[in-house]
């Protein structure tokens, strides 16, 4: 695990690496030069992100002022990160959102309320467990500006199951389930539980996404025929495991990486590293895919595949420190049995 070196270092470091990337699409410095504070910052973060808003349009001028405040809530954030597994936090393609924008885009989960877990915890689990060392975990996806996150999680748990069950790995299609849910807002939210619920009780079968691909829109839903090739859902579970974070391994472990909802707040400025503080419980807005934990280090960890594209986080990747429900990560989460 680690923290893109890019970011880590000042972002007088980012100006030097990208430097002469930079003012491709971005008129003149001069105008830059008026601005102060993080003016070469910013233009660091347009180049690297291939912002095209003309300098000095009320675009720029909006964009640079939530830059500003983005710099500023690094700061804060940064300042709990005492370990050096610790969180950090900072520039990234999310850097020119004012936090509105951010939530309204992207943190589209419709929370539910599952029941609390009653089983118990399985005996000699593996210190460290890592569902993409079986070859399961399909590559990150972005789900782009589009807020399907609730699809995504729930894909990436039946295709990793099907690949568990001895299939060839193969990626289902999300814009299915974003089409044809209809209990489910589409690009405007949903809820992993409830897409699981609807997948079950219509046995659907989610076809390649070869065969329907991802649009980042809503659309119409198109139907196959029976006879069509396809994964369908035999049963699902849903569980609280707030305070049995050990239970949770197990069921991973057991059934396959897990859909689960979370706080994701302040994960609009997240870089890399465990995740320790800044984040709520019982208050989610976003879905994502738990792949994996490690318990050998000094803080123990969730390993979870976000759907934000492999430029956020540590390739697309965030840790969750484990126990006390960080992020609410242990809120409500579903395992898939095919
Ligand atoms: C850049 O700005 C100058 C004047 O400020 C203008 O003459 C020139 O056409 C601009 N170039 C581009 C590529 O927009
Ligand atoms: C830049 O800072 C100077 C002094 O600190 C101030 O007078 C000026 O108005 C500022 N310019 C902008 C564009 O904020
Ligand atoms: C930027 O930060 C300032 C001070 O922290 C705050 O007053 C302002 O509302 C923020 N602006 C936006 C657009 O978030
Ligand atoms: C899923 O569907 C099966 C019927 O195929 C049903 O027996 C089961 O209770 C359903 N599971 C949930 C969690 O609703």
């Amino acid at each position: 695990m680690s923290v893109s070196p890019l970011f880590l270092g000042s972002l007088a470091v980012l100006s030097t690496l990208v430097g002469p990337l930079c003012c491709q699409n971005v008129n003149s410095s001069e105008s830059d030069a008026k601005l102060n504070g993080s003016a070469a910052d910013f233009r660091a973060f347009r180049a690297h992100f291939h912002r095209t808003y003309e300098v000095d349009s009320e675009e720029f001028n909006r964009r640079r002022v939530y830059f500003q405040n983005a710099t500023e809530r690094h700061a804060y954030l940064n300042s709990f990160s005492t370990m050096s597994q610790s969180a950090k936090y900072g520039i990234n393609q999310f850097s020119d959102l004012s936090q509105k924008e951010f939530k309204d885009l992207y943190l589209r989960v419709v929370p539910d309320k599952a029941p609390i877990f009653s089983g118990l915890k399985t005996p000699g689990l593996p210190a460290r467990f890592d569902w993409r060392d079986k070859a399961v975990v399909a590559p990150v996806q972005n789900q782009g500006a589009c807020g399907s996150c609730w699809a995504f999680s729930v894909v990436g748990a039946m295709q990793a199951d099907h690949a568990i069950g001895g299939s060839q790995l193969e990626q289902l299609s999300v814009q299915q389930v974003l089409d044809c849910s209809y209990q489910n807002a589409g690009c405007s939210g949903g809820s992993p539980s409830r897409a699981l619920s609807w997948l079950n009780q219509t046995k659907l079968k989610l076809v390649p996404r070869s065969e329907y691909p991802y649009k980042a829109k809503t659309g119409i839903c198109h139907f196959f025929s029976q006879s069509h090739e396809g994964v369908s859902v035999k049963d699902f579970s849903t569980y609280d495991f707030s305070g049995q974070e050990e239970a949770m391994m197990g069921q991973l472990v057991a059934h396959g990486p897990l859909a689960a909802i979370v706080d994701a707040v302040s994960w609009q400025d997240y870089l890399g590293g465990i995740i320790q503080y800044h984040c709520s419980s019982h208050w989610s807005n976003h879905a994502v895919l738990i792949i994996g934990y490690d318990t050998t280090g000094d803080i123990p960890y969730w390993i979870v595949q976000n759907s934000w594209g492999t430029t956020w986080g540590d390739e697309g990747y965030v840790y969750i420190k484990i126990g006390g429900n960080i992020c609410g990560i242990a809120d409500s989460v579903a395992a898939v049995f095919l």
